[in-house]
C-alpha cells in the first residue's frame, strides 16, 4: 500500500492539500488534472534536479493531459533573481502560456520562490503547484505562498504572496539530497517542535536515527505534521503581520549568522542551528526557560549533525550584532526576538537587552 498523509491549508477560496507520501512524483500529472486548466504547463526546474527527476514529471504530466514545457535555470541560490525571472517570462510568452495555464515548481526552496513569483506575476498571477525536492522545501518553502526573488541589496527583497494550488511531497525524492542539505532541514523540522508541538519534539528526539536513515514512515508522520504546523500558523496570519513571526525562532541570530560568515558558507540550518540554541539559552535567562530544556534543545540538534555553537570574540559578536539591526526584522530599532517559554511554547516581540545577547554568545561551551 502506497504511504500517503493529506494536510488542508484551509484558506477559503485559495484552500489546497499537501500530499505527503512516497512515490508522489507519478501521480501529480493525475491531480492537476483535476484542477480545471488548459493542457498548457511549464515545469520549471534547477539544473541538478532536472537531470534527476524532469523526465518522471514530464511523462506523468502527459498522461494527465497536459503539454509540459521545461524551463531550467543553474543550481544555486544566486540565481534566485530577476535576471533568470525575467528571461523564463520570454520563455513562457514565447510557448504561449495564458491564463489557465499552470507553472510546476520542481525543486528545493530557490526554484519554489522563483517559480512561485513568476506564477504570481506573469499575466497578473496564474495557477501554480509545488513539488518540493528537498527537505527544507517540503516542511518549510513550499508551504505558506510566500514567493521571491533576492536583489544586490539583500534576500527576497521583492517578492508577493501566492498560494499554490497543490503541494506535492514525495518523500522518496529526498534520497538523493546530499547528507548535509537533510541535516540542515532537519533544523526547520526541530524548530516546529519546540515552537508548537512538545509530542513532536519528543518524537524526534526518539526516532532522531531513523530520521537520519530516511525510514518512510517516520518521515512521511513527521513532514506532514510539520506542514500541520507551518499551515495552522499561516493560516491564522496569511500576510505575515503578527502571530506568522513565530516561525522565527532562531531566526534572528541565524540570519545575523549567515551574513557575517559571507552568505553559501554555512547552510541556512546549520546557521539556524546555533540561532536556536542561542534563543533557547536566551529564553533561559529572560523568560525562564527550564536548563534541562535548554540542554535537551542542544542535544537535539547535536543527534542531527548540526553545528550548536560557533567560536565569537567580541569583534564577532559586535559584527552579528549590527547585521541584526540591518535585518528587515527589526522595527523601531529595537531587535524582537522570538523566546521558548517551554518546549513547544513560545513568545513573539520580545526584548533581548544588547549586553545579555554579548554575555550568551560569549559564554564558553560546557563540557559534556
Ligand atoms: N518562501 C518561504 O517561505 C521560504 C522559507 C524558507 C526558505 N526559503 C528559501 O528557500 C531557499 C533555500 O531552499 P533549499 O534549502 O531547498 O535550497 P536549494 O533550492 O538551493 O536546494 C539545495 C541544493 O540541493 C539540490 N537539490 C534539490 N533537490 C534535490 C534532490 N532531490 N536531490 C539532489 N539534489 C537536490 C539543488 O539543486 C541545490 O543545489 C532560500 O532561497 C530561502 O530564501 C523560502
Ligand atoms: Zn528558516
Amino acid at each position: 500500500m502506497q504511504l500517503v498523509k493529506l494536510v488542508n491549508v484551509p484558506l477559503v477560496e485559495r484552500s489546497y492539500v499537501i500530499a505527503v507520501g512516497e512515490n508522489l512524483l507519478r501521480d501529480v500529472g493525475r491531480t492537476c488534472s483535476k484542477l480545471n486548466l488548459g493542457p498548457r504547463c511549464a515545469i520549471i526546474t534547477d539544473s541538478k534536479v532536472a537531470n534527476r527527476y524532469s523526465g518522471a514529471l514530464e511523462e506523468s504530466l502527459r498522461l494527465g493531459g497536459f503539454e509540459p514545457k521545461l524551463i531550467t535555470f543553474p543550481s544555486g541560490e544566486k540565481y534566485k533573481n530577476l535576471k533568470v525571472v525575467q528571461s523564463i517570462y520570454d520563455q513562457l510568452a514565447k510557448h504561449r502560456l495564458d491564463r489557465k495555464s499552470l507553472i510546476v515548481a520542481l525543486g528545493g526552496g530557490v526554484v519554489g520562490d522563483l517559480a512561485g513569483f513568476v506564477a504570481a506575476t506573469y499575466l497578473r498571477g496564474i495557477s501554480f503547484i509545488q513539488v518540493p525536492t528537498t527537505l527544507l522545501a517540503q516542511v518549510d518553502s513550499s508551504v505558506g505562498g510566500k514567493v521571491g526573488v533576492n536583489l544586490k541589496a539583500g534576500k527576497n527583497l521583492v517578492g508577493a504572496f501566492h498560494q499554490p494550488r497543490f503541494v506535492s511531497c514525495d518523500t522518496q525524492l529526498l534520497k538523493t539530497l546530499p547528507l548535509k542539505e537533510f541535516r540542515s532541514g532537519l533544523a526547520e523540522v526541530i524548530k516546529y517542535g519546540i515552537i508548537y508541538d512538545p509530542g513532536l519534539f519528543d518524537q524526534i528526539e526518539r526516532d532522531m536515527a531513523k530520521l537520519l536513515v530516511q525510514d518512510t514512515q517516520t518521515l512521511t508522520d513527521v513532514i506532514a505534521r510539520c506542514c500541520q504546523i507551518k499551515s495552522e500558523v499561516v493560516c491564522q496570519d496569511e500576510t505575515e503581520i503578527g502571530p506568522r513571526a513565530i516561525l522565527n525562532f532562531g531566526h534572528t541570530i541565524g540570519h545575523a549568522i549567515e551574513a557575517i560568515s559571507g552568505y553559501g558558507k554555512l547552510l541556512h540550518g546549520e546557521a539556524i542551528s546555533i540561532g536556536q540554541v542561542a534563543a533557547a539559552r536566551l529564553s533561559n535567562r529572560l523568560i525562564g526557560l527550564m536548563p534541562d530544556s535548554v540542554h535537551r534543545i542542544e542535544n537535539v540538534f547535536r543527534a542531527a549533525g548540526l553545528p550548536t555553537r560557533m567560536k565569537f570574540t567580541r569583534a564577532k559578536v559586535a559584527r552579528v550584532v549590527e547585521a541584526m539591526h540591518l535585518d528587515k526584522k527589526v522595527s523601531g530599532g529595537e531587535i524582537n526576538f522570538v523566546l521558548a517559554e517551554q518546549i513547544g511554547k513560545v513568545r513573539w516581540g520580545e526584548k533581548v537587552p544588547l549586553k545579555l545577547m554579548e554575555e550568551v554568545l560569549l559564554a564558553p561551551e560546557p563540557k559534556s
